[in-house]
């Protein structure tokens, strides 16, 4: 057998993984499998917002033509206009590039800054995009801990007791998949410290940045340290529902000179793939333009709020189970009690679960979270169907008491 590349060795995709494929496997057999794996709204019957749909329809004739390399003008600019109103400084069109999603972006920011042997800090629990990314690039993900005690927000001592003089940047998740966290202003501020100290770029995942609940404010963390070399990364498959389209960007800020190679590497990265999607990208001004659809879903009767509500009304009356409700986005990553259930860790909970009441969830491992047995849950499916969800686990669990 030809061998895969040693750096695929510890690449894992468990979203889409041997869970995902029993699940597919026991469909196949004619068996209903409720699927909360992937963050995938229009999946869950959430609408195309008009604002997109319009758009794609005036303007598709422009589509035809491979577009610039870093992005339609039209698209860079309102992106532009759209982080200046976030707080970045300085940041010009030239400072944005337009990928297929922000999965695109983060392999070619990452391709660009990852030499062999280098390390990335990254959040655990963490989407597994970025340390799959650090594997391919040969560099080695270092995880820091969010703390569950302060509402997932990362430890800033822990960040720094794990600089070594191989650290290259500090990954950010906020908002956070999966635990749904936003962080504070003072943890922020105390991350963008160490990276100041240790010369150390700032990667900002804050695609979910749109998607904050319950009045709450959300810092872009470039903006909180304008000194500091950032790259912010943003999209609208998620706040626009459409993930199939992929559509997401990045955005260098900081000292111009710090990023500048960085910079052109991710030029050359952009044009051996010649441009992004540029169907996708018609709909960038129409859709930054559109805050009104993302925030409907968010409020009172919205739909993501209704099915946080519906979740967690079932979740917090279960024995043995905890969780800090997610402040934004659609994943909750709530704890099961160990002592009080039979299970030998997270895959072993969600391979039983899928087999016994046919719903699939992704154990805390794959998102690199070992520390105790947690599961992911997607909030997606409409309220009732969450509601039946959560009581086949209260049900689940009480037949696995030890
Ligand atoms: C934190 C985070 N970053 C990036 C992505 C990928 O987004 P895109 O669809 O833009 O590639 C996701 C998708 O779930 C995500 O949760």
């Amino acid at each position: 057998m030809i061998t895969r590349s040693d750096r695929m060795k510890l690449v894992h995709s468990d979203i889409r993984g041997p869970l995902y494929e029993e699940a597919l496997r026991m469909q196949a057999a004619g068996e209903k499998v409720l699927k909360l794996n992937t963050g995938n709204p229009g999946s869950f019957g959430f609408e195309l917002p008009d604002s997109v749909r319009f758009a794609l329809s005036r303007h598709i004739d422009e589509a035809v033509p491979y577009c610039d390399m870093r992005g339609m003008p039209s698209a860079r600019d309102v992106i532009c206009t759209y982080h200046i109103g976030r707080g970045l400084q300085g940041i010009k069109p030239g400072d944005i590039f337009v990928c297929n999603g922000v999965s695109e972006a983060a392999s070619m920011a990452m391709t660009a800054l990852v030499c062999t042997g280098d390390e990335i800090l990254m959040p655990s629990p963490c989407y597994s995009l970025w340390s799959n990314n650090a594997y391919i690039c040969a560099g080695k993900p270092v995880f820091y801990r969010c703390d569950p005690q302060n509402n997932w927000n990362p430890d800033p001592a822990d960040i720094a007791a794990k600089v070594t003089e191989r650290t290259k940047a500090i990954l950010i998740i906020n908002p956070n998949n999966p635990t749904g966290a936003v962080y504070s202003r003072e943890t922020l501020l105390a991350i963008a410290d160490i990276a100041r100290k240790n010369h150390l770029v700032l990667l900002a995942d804050e695609i979910y940045d749109r998607l904050v609940m319950d009045g709450l404010r959300h810092d872009s963390v470039a903006a909180l340290a304008p000194d500091v070399p950032c790259i912010t990364f943003n999209g609208l498959s998620k706040s626009h529902i459409i993930c199939g389209f992929r559509c997401g960007w990045m955005v260098f800020s900081g000292p111009k000179d710090e990023l500048k190679d960085i910079k052109d590497a991710v030029t050359q990265l952009a044009s051996m793939r010649l441009c992004g999607n540029a169907l996708t990208q018609l709909v960038i001004p129409a859709a930054l333009a559109d805050s009104e659809s993302t925030q409907a879903m968010l409020v009172p009767g919205g739909r993501l709020f209704e099915q946080r509500k519906a979740t967690l009304e079932v979740l917090e009356k279960i024995e043995g189970v905890s969780f800090v409700p997610n402040r934004a986005a659609f994943y909750l990553f709530p704890r099961i009690d160990g002592q009080m259930y039979d299970f030998e860790d997270g895959h072993d909970f969600a391979m039983r679960f899928l087999h016994e009441k046919h719903v699939l969830v992704i154990p805390g491992g794959g998102f690199d979270w070992n520390e105790d047995i947690r599961v992911r849950i997607v909030m997606l499916p409409e309220a009732r169907v969450l509601s039946g969800a959560m009581e086949m686990l209260r049900d689940f669990l009480r037949q696995h008491r030890r």
